[in-house]
Formats: C-alpha cells, structure tokens, sequence
C-alpha cells in the first residue's frame, strides 16, 4: 500500500475555504491509490477518478473565482496551470480505460502526490500574500 498522502499546515494558501478543498482532493488521492492497491473492480477505480477529476475542476474555478476578485495578475497562467493539471487527469483516465495494467498503484500515488503538493507549493503559494491580513503597525501610506 502507498503510503497517505497527508495535507500539513505548511501547505495552507491562508484562505480556509481553499484549505478545504485541497484536503479534499487530498482524500481523493489517496481513494484513488486504496482502491486501486486493494485490486478494486476496474469500473470502481474509474468512478474514483472521475470524482476526483470533478472535484479538482470545481475546485480551480472556485479558486480561479478567489483570484479574479482580488484581481490576481497572474490569474491568466494560473488558468492555463488549472487547465494543464486537469488534462493530465484525463490522460490518467483515458490510459487506465485502456487497461487497468496500464497504471501501476504506487507509480501513480507518486505523480498524483507530486502533481497536487507541487502545484500548491508552488502556484498556489504565489497567491497566497493576496489573502494575508495586514502586518499590524505597517506603514501603510497615510
Ligand atoms: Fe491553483
């Protein structure tokens, strides 16, 4: 069995609602790997996959909605890494209908890890300043 994926502080965007739906797609993943490592009907890790698929999709465009209201200028590539993460679920989807031999359990745990932690550590930590409360004593400009 992979070991969990566990979602840890350190990866907080500072927005609650966020937090939330990574720890979902977090949960998501590691369904994907139980069910899949347990030998699963094929069927049933396709349904796993597919809800993590609609999840993720839900979720960058409620993310997407955070960052357009705050006005993001980095809103356009963040978009296209949104779209870019979602089409490689597809991929996963469309080689693992192809043969469930196709994808090994624990090869796929490791990019579905990488592929979510990466792109918080990274884009999503980006962002993150946007929502930060106001340092108390700043100056701020009066
Ligand atoms: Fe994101």
């Amino acid at each position: 069995m992979p070991p969990r994926l566990e979602w840890t502080d350190d990866l907080s965007v500072g927005v609650e609602v966020l937090d939330h739906h990574h720890q979902q797609i977090v949960e998501l993943i590691n369904r994907v790997s139980r069910t899949m490592f347990t030998g699963a009907e094929a069927d049933m890790v396709t349904v796993v996959l597919h809800d993590l698929r609609d999840y993720a999709t839900f979720h960058f465009r409620e993310e997407e909605a955070h960052l357009e209201a705050q006005g993001y200028s980095d809103l356009e590539s963040h978009r296209r890494l949104h779209r870019h993460m979602a089409g490689q679920i597809d991929e996963i989807i469309a080689m693992h209908d192809g043969g469930p031999r196709k994808v090994v359990a624990s090869e796929l745990h490791e990019f579905l890890s990488n592929w979510l932690v990466r792109h918080i550590r990274n884009a999503d930590h980006a962002y993150a300043p946007l929502f930060a409360p106001p340092v108390q004593g700043a100056y701020n400009g009066t």
